[in-house]
């Protein structure tokens, strides 16, 4: 009996795939230095009963409509916003994700990026490597503490709890703004979106990428931030109106800014927020430990385990 078609759209270790190549063809994007181009990716869904993805390759409702044999998407990632999820549901397609195992990790990412930007750490590098430093000054390349400061998170799922957990060690003081309130959020106090982005020093963007929080902080809510604070999204490109927020960097309206994501990615060595000194950028890294990527390829091959066993899908989000 022929076997169904796993089409890989990233490179992946051959041992990893022990526990489910019996039961599949694979094929598999096999350049690690470059994404899978979307065009090639939207062949591959042509062909493909399983596809495996990562967020940068792009399931549309229009590759869906083009993929006849689709059945099952493993997505690489908590988040599935690269994937038209109503599309997918008319269609008949499971779709699985990775919960619960990088939100330590995320959180970690988060905490270094918020010191990064405080203390200008980037900046420092950069001088030191490029043989601009000079000498010890009084002055010279200070930051701002961030201990005893208020930290805002806004999207207070998992890895926002986390993220107040660790500043409860810095002596922070946390406010987060969400959807709903928490009962028990390490002790971080609930304030409407427009109270936290007045009272933070720092503020930690943490919500998914939907309709409804594209563009979340853009030109309007960048202006109610303190001229001290700063910006940090560990997130989604889209969710920080990248355009705003360069006017906000270069006209002083908030201090500094620092982003894990972008609504471009790779994101271009020409994007305008990478020539601003109070910006500090890092391609994607969140989850990005050996630990918590092997764990995540854990639970896509526990789901598809599942699906070629007839099984309940452990990890499926529709
Ligand atoms: C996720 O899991 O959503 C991450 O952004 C991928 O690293």
């Amino acid at each position: 009996m022929q076997k169904p078609l796993l089409w890989i759209a990233f490179h992946l270790p051959e041992e990893l795939l022990e526990p489910i190549k019996a039961y599949v063809d694979v094929k598999m994007w096999r350049d690690t230095e470059v994404d899978m181009p979307q065009q090639e990716f939207e062949t591959a869904a042509y062909e493909a009963d399983i596809l495996w993805t990562v967020v940068s390759n792009r399931v549309t409702a229009d590759v869906i409509k083009r993929a006849p044999k689709l059945k099952m998407i493993a997505n690489l990632a908590v988040g599935y916003n690269n994937i038209d999820i109503e599309a997918a549901r008319e269609a008949g397609i499971i779709v699985t994700n990775t919960p619960d195992v990088l939100a330590d990790t995320t959180a970690d990412l988060a905490f270094a990026l918020m010191m990064m930007a405080a203390r200008r750490t980037l900046e420092g590098a950069r001088a030191l490597y490029q043989g601009q430093w000079t000498g010890w000054q009084v002055l010279g390349m200070t930051g701002t503490d961030i201990h005893h400061k208020t930290l805002g998170i806004i999207g207070m799922g998992t890895i926002g709890e986390l993220v107040a957990k660790r500043a409860t060690g810095f002596d922070m003081n946390v406010i987060y703004h969400n959807r709903h309130e928490k009962d028990n959020a390490y002790g971080a106090q609930y304030r409407s979106k427009e109270a936290l982005l007045q009272e933070a020093d720092f503020i930690i963007v943490l919500t998914p990428l939907t309709a409804a929080t594209r563009n979340l902080i853009a030109k309007e809510e960048l202006a109610l931030m303190k001229k001290s604070a700063m910006l940090i999204n560990v997130a989604r490109g889209g969710i920080v109106n990248e355009h705003d927020l360069y006017d906000a960097l270069v006209n002083g309206v908030i201090l500094a800014a620092a982003s894990d994501v972008f609504v471009e990615e790779p994101v271009p060595t020409s994007h305008p927020l990478l020539t601003l000194p109070n910006f500090t950028a890092l391609p994607h890294l969140g989850s990005a430990t050996v630990e918590t990527r092997l764990a995540m390829v854990s639970r896509n091959v526990e789901s598809l385990r599942a699906y070629f066993h007839n099984e309940t899908i452990p990890f499926n989000v529709i």
